[in-house]
């Protein structure tokens, strides 16, 4: 059985700080909002929705609890439809789609929405606590943050701040140039407050005047943590390195920011019983786990596992969506498989437009999907790293 995307929305990124603008906006309204898109643009028969999968990373506060059911219940779906959140860090909002997939190719389930939710304005990067961090023995001497992983990465392979800097430069000058072209309209629903008000409805994180100068002038945002606690850690672990270059900072990193993204995923009959018209088939997903203190290095192994599943070939890829999460995160992948750069987060990433957490898995397979149509192709493969040493990816063809 194969398992088709019928819709995918999302909404435009907002700033994650007190002065952006969904800051006012709880992640359950940012779930709504496009639970009610998805069931008003194709005239879903809500019945027929079975189960409602969302990841989200920070789940504390209004973020906890299966935020997932709570905004089934809100949109008025009704009572039968099934809900979970699921969390694999940066990956949650493409393992729903994989999982959701995975369920409606095995015959389990027809119809399921699946994608995230993230409000890194409201619910802070961590304030979940982590075993990670909590657990003495998981902790001492193994941990560092991710942002250390990053640098680590760059310097064990040599990545320049000027490598760095000059593809978040790329990443910025492609966001403004998509989003100026409106080719992210086609998903982006625009969230309004209680009383029809748009408070956005476009990405605000962008900084279209981003130049080497501009960033130049950023200082290394891992430096100082990493002097006082983690740099030995990271050299104690890999000998071969005496000092770690501190290249990433807050313009070549992924930015803090609100949002949310969801699929509507089926089989083909309960297409035809809606009137839907398939858009794309999930081919094949895949997750891996890697080395955990430099963390980050799970595209690649993620993306070979995915392509050898499918039978596929880096060449066989129109488009690639790769998680900005640190510009060392592409930039390897890229380098490790010898991937074409031109076919790379052709609208720009992370980095630009920012990563809401639970939500970005979902949100760049979106934009893949919608670039494919644009330039009428055919397969893209979204990958992310992930928390803890993971990767994820997933491959669509379009029908
Ligand atoms: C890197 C990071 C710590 C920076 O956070 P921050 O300091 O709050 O970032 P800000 O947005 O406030 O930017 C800091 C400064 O850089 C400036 N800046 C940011 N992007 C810029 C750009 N593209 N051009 C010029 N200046 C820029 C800001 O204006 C700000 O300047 P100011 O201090 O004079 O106001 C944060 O973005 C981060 O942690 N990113 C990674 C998130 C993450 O780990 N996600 C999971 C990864 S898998």
């Amino acid at each position: 059985m194969e398992a088709y995307i019928y819709d995918s929305v999302r909404t435009p990124r907002g700033i994650g700080k007190p002065s952006g603008s969904l800051s006012q906006v709880s992640p359950v309204q940012l779930s709504t909002t496009l639970l009610e898109a998805l069931k008003s643009r194709n005239n879903l028969d809500t019945l027929l929705v079975e189960d409602i999968i969302m990841g989200c990373v920070t789940q504390a506060g209004e973020q906890g609890g299966n935020i997932a059911k709570v905004a089934a219940q809100e949109s008025g779906y009704g009572n039968h439809v099934s809900a979970m959140s699921l969390n694999r860090y940066c990956a949650s909002g493409l393992e729903a789609v994989n999982q959701a997939a995975a369920m409606v190719k095995s015959g389990w389930s027809n119809l399921i929405i699946a994608g995230g939710v993230e409000s890194m304005s409201r619910v802070p990067m961590g304030i979940d606590g982590s075993a990670w961090v909590m657990e003495p023995n998981a902790a001492f001497g193994k941990f560092v943050p991710q942002g250390i992983s990053a640098d680590l990465i760059a310097t064990k392979y040599g990545y320049t701040r000027n490598d760095l800097d000059s593809f978040a430069v790329r990443s910025q000058q492609r966001a403004s140039y998509a989003q100026k072209h409106k080719y992210f309209e086609n998903s982006i629903i625009p969230v309004k407050d209680i009383n029809g008000f748009t408070l956005l409805q476009q990405d605000e994180y962008i900084r279209e005047n981003t130049s080497l100068e501009t960033l130049g002038n950023l200082k290394p945002a891992f430096q100082q943590m990493g002097d006082l606690l983690f740099d030995q850690t990271a050299i104690d672990t890999y000998l071969e390195i005496e000092k770690i270059q501190h290249v990433h900072h807050a313009g070549n990193a992924s930015g803090i920011v609100d949002g949310a993204a969801l699929m509507l995923i089926g089989n083909k009959e309960i297409g035809l019983k809606l009137g839907l018209k398939p858009r794309a088939k999930i081919t094949m997903g895949a997750v891996i786990g890697s080395e955990p203190l430099i963390m980050l290095e799970g595209p690649t192994p993620a993306t070979k596992k995915a392509l050898k599943n499918a039978g596929m070939q880096v060449n066989d890829i129109d488009i690639f969506e790769i998680n900005e999460a640190f510009a060392v995160v592409p930039l390897r992948l890229m380098d490790n498989l010898n991937i074409d750069p031109s076919i790379v987060n052709v609208n720009g990433g992370a980095i630009a437009l920012g990563h809401p957490l639970g939500a970005t898995g979902c949100m760049i397979l979106g934009t893949a999907l919608d670039e494919l149509e644009r330039q009428n192709k055919n397969i893209a493969l979204a990958t992310l790293c992930v928390g803890g040493g993971m990767g994820i990816a997933t491959i669509i063809e379009r029908i």
